[in-house]
């Protein structure tokens, strides 16, 4: 059971990028189940995000789906005008599409870099900047949210595309925070650990020195569960976390603290 009321979320319009995947659906559904009404886009064709969705049993009407791939020029803002087309203004906007190519960096291709910068970096700022124009323009005091990881400070081997990506993304945040404090638009992220899904748990199921690796890392001694990711979004999205600007919430079971071998 939550411990946050049904309506804490009530009145509020959340947009959200990459929504469709392993962490997006529950992070989703527990916005939902909390009274907001969602703006999702992923590069799904139409069909497969609705099954997504409606098979997590979220409701049709809380929810409309816009696809592309958000790392286009314009797709972001075109996002936007749909989202505030379909719900009214924006309040949070959540910059959580991400992708991860494995591989050493002395191999790491110019292409899988680019991407990995593309889809994790220039998308996130593409979302934030057209969602912070619009929250400027309706005269929103709101909020954005980056979806980093605890590898934006901890050096994960044979993911460090991934790891530099994730670090450009946080000071991202930071940078929006101080930028637009002023104008009571915060910015936060939150950075999960080795989540039992999504990139994670592929990694974890097709490479055998990962897993002996990663079983290892977390102090508390399992993968995490996707809803614990859901409840920090659920905790930020709040009121519980207005006085908040600048600031990475880690639900990592303890990763970044561990001593790597
Ligand atoms: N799974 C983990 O252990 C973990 C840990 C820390 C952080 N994260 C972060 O959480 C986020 C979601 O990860 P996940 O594990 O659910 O992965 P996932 O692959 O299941 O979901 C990612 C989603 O983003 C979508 N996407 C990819 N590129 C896109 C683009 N250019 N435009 C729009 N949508 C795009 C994909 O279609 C997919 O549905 C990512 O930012 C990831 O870096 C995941």
């Amino acid at each position: 059971m939550s411990c946050f009321r049904a309506d804490a979320l009530s009145g509020q319009h959340i947009v959200i990028s990459g929504g469709c995947g392993a962490l997006g659906v529950p992070v989703i559904r527990a916005l939902v189940e909390h009274g907001a009404r969602m703006s999702v886009n992923d590069l799904l064709i139409e069909s497969e995000a609705e099954s997504r969705l409606s098979k997590a049993a979220i409701p049709a009407g809380s929810v409309r789906y816009f696809r592309g791939d958000l790392s286009e020029s314009d797709m972001a803002a075109r996002f936007v005008v749909y989202a505030r087309e379909v719900f009214g203004p924006i309040h949070t906007v959540l910059c959580h599409a991400g992708m991860v190519v494995p591989g050493p960096l002395v191999d790491f291709s110019e292409k899988d870099w680019d991407r990995t910068m593309s889809v994790n970096v220039r998308s996130a700022f593409l979302l934030a900047r057209a969602a912070a124009r619009a929250m400027i323009e309706d005269g929103i005091a709101g909020h954005l949210i980056f979806t980093t990881s605890w590898v934006s400070d901890v050096p994960w081997p044979d993911i460090g595309a991934y790891n530099a990506s994730k670090a450009a993304m946080k000071q991202l945040m930071r940078s929006f925070a101080r930028e637009l404090a002023p104008r009571k638009i915060r910015a936060n992220a939150i950075a999960p650990g080795i989540v039992g899904a999504g990139m994670a748990r592929r990694q974890w199921d097709a490479d055998a020195e990962y897993r002996a690796r990663a079983q290892k890392a977390i102090p508390l001694g399992e993968l995490q569960a996707p809803d614990s990711v859901a409840d920090a979004f659920l905790f930020l999205s709040s009121a519980a976390a207005a006085y908040m600007t600048g600031s990475v919430l880690l639900v990592d079971g303890g990763c970044s603290l561990y001593p790597m071998d």
